[in-house]
Order: C-alpha cells, then structure tokens, then sequence
C-alpha cells in the first residue's frame, strides 16, 4: 500500500546498475565492478540510516541475470557469500534487518543458509528494513503470489494478492531509483512501483554517493503526488472524492 508524500521518502528502492560499465572503462574483469558495488551498497545504507529512511530494497540479483556468462554469474553467488560474512556483523549492530527477497529454490544450499542465518540474526532490528532482491523479478513475484492466493481458495482480490507478494512486510516503495543511465524497470517491483517517484540517474551505481542520493531525495520533494486525484483535491482546495457507487 502507497504511504502519502513525505520529507524523506518513507521507503526507497533502487534498481544498482551500472557495475560492469564502470569496471570495463577502467580495463578491469566485471567482477571487479560488482565488488565496488558492494562498497556503495554499504554507504548507501549507512546514508539511509542518516536520513531517517525507514526501508531500503535493492535490487542485486535479477531472476534474467542468470543469462549472463558463467564467470560473472558464479562470481556473483560468491560475492554474495563473502559479502554476507563481511558486512551483516556490521549491519546488525546499526540496527538494520535484513530481508532477502526472490526465488532462493535455485539459489545454492550455501547461499540458501547464509540468507536464512543474516535474516535470523537481524531479526530483532528496527531501525531500517533492508530488503535485497536476489534472483528476484517482478513477474515471479506476482506469479507467486497468485499461486498462494489461488491454493488458499480465497478470491482472487487486489488486496489479496498484495497481502500475498513477497514484499508484503513494507509499504509500497515512495521513491525508486534507477543509476546507470538507462530508462526502464527490467522486471523491478512490477506491482509495488504503481506510484512510485521515478528517478533516474546517469552515475554508475559504485559512484552513487550520498549527495546522489540526496539530490534524488530532493527531486522527490519537489514532486505533487496525486493517486490519481486533481491536484487542487491533494493541495486541500478541491472537492471531496466522488463516492464509489456514483
Ligand atoms: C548491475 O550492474 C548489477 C547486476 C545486474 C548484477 P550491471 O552488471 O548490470 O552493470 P552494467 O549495466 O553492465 O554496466
Ligand atoms: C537490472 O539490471 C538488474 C539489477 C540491477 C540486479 P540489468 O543490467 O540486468 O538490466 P538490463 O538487462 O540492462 O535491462
Ligand atoms: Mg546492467
């Protein structure tokens, strides 16, 4: 469900592109991009935490990224083991918790408890919600949950079905952010990103910093968020909404 406008964005999400580019203009293996990726993930976070952010969701692991070369995609799975082990003590003494977030079926029986053991330490955290998307795609998420809603023998409803999408524990995201300069979602919260704030940076997600995203915070500010009313209705000068049966 959307949360109203507010001074910093209630959840931000962000879709972190842009690795294999920076990594390539500088001679280096891909992998190397992914490694500096994981450095401005960590800052980001720490960013998120300064500003009163209540959710991050990342997007790290899409569920088309296995397409991808077996070099990088293995160099990722291992990334992602060595990552888990370097920064969740961190993480959990800032009082982040962790939520992975994706089809973990595929995903190996290391990745799959190193997942489990970073969601369970965390578990006690409140002051930021971290979900990390892996081997994630908007498409999977709403087949799921129709899968589960369709089992239960429960109608088939809007709400349903959003009580049923993995990312049922947070609100819809407020703002979403794309680095790396293209201009599409590649299959990102297809459901969740209804009303989203669309920013799109041309910084390659390792050179995201914190004023990156405080001009992204900023630009946010500016924007009039309607649901679909007029704007004098959001200003509080317009007429009341018309009734459902009219
Ligand atoms: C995003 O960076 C990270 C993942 C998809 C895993 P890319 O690896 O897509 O970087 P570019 O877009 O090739 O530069
Ligand atoms: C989206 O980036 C996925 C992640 C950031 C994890 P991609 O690099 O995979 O997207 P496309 O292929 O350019 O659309
Ligand atoms: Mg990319």
């Amino acid at each position: 469900m959307a949360t109203p406008s507010l001074i910093v964005p209630h959840h931000v999400a962000i879709v972190m592109d842009g690795n294999g580019r920076w990594a390539t203009k500088r001679f280096l293996p891909r992998i190397a991009g992914h490694k500096q990726g994981v450095d401005s993930l960590s800052r980001c976070v720490r960013a998120c935490l300064e500003r009163g952010i209540a959710v991050l969701t990342v997007f790290a692991f899409s569920s088309e990224n296995w397409n991808r070369p077996f070099e990088e995609v293995s160099g990722l799975m291992e990334l992602l083991v060595l990552s888990l082990s370097r920064e969740v003590p961190n993480l959990n003494a800032s009082g982040v918790r962790l939520h992975f977030v994706g089809d973990r079926q595929r995903l190996s029986e290391k990745v799959q408890a190193g997942l489990a053991q970073a969601e369970h330490l965390t578990s006690g955290n409140h002051r930021l919600i971290f979900n990390v998307c892996f081997n994630y795609g908007g498409r999977w998420d709403i087949a799921q949950a129709a899968k589960k809603v369709a089992s239960s023998g429960e109608p088939i409803t809007e709400l349903a079905l959003d009580r049923a999408m993995a990312l049922a524990h947070v609100p819809d995201p407020d703002l979403l952010i794309r680095t790396g300069g293209e201009l599409r979602i590649s299959n990102f919260l297809l459901w969740q990103a209804a009303y989203s704030e669309l920013h799109f940076s041309d910084k390659l997600w390792p050179e995201f910093d914190e004023a990156a995203l405080d001009e992204a915070i900023a630009v946010f500010r500016t924007r009039e968020r309607r649901f679909g009313q007029t704007s004098a209705q959001v200003s509080g000068h317009g007429q009341k909404t018309t009734p459902k049966a009219a």
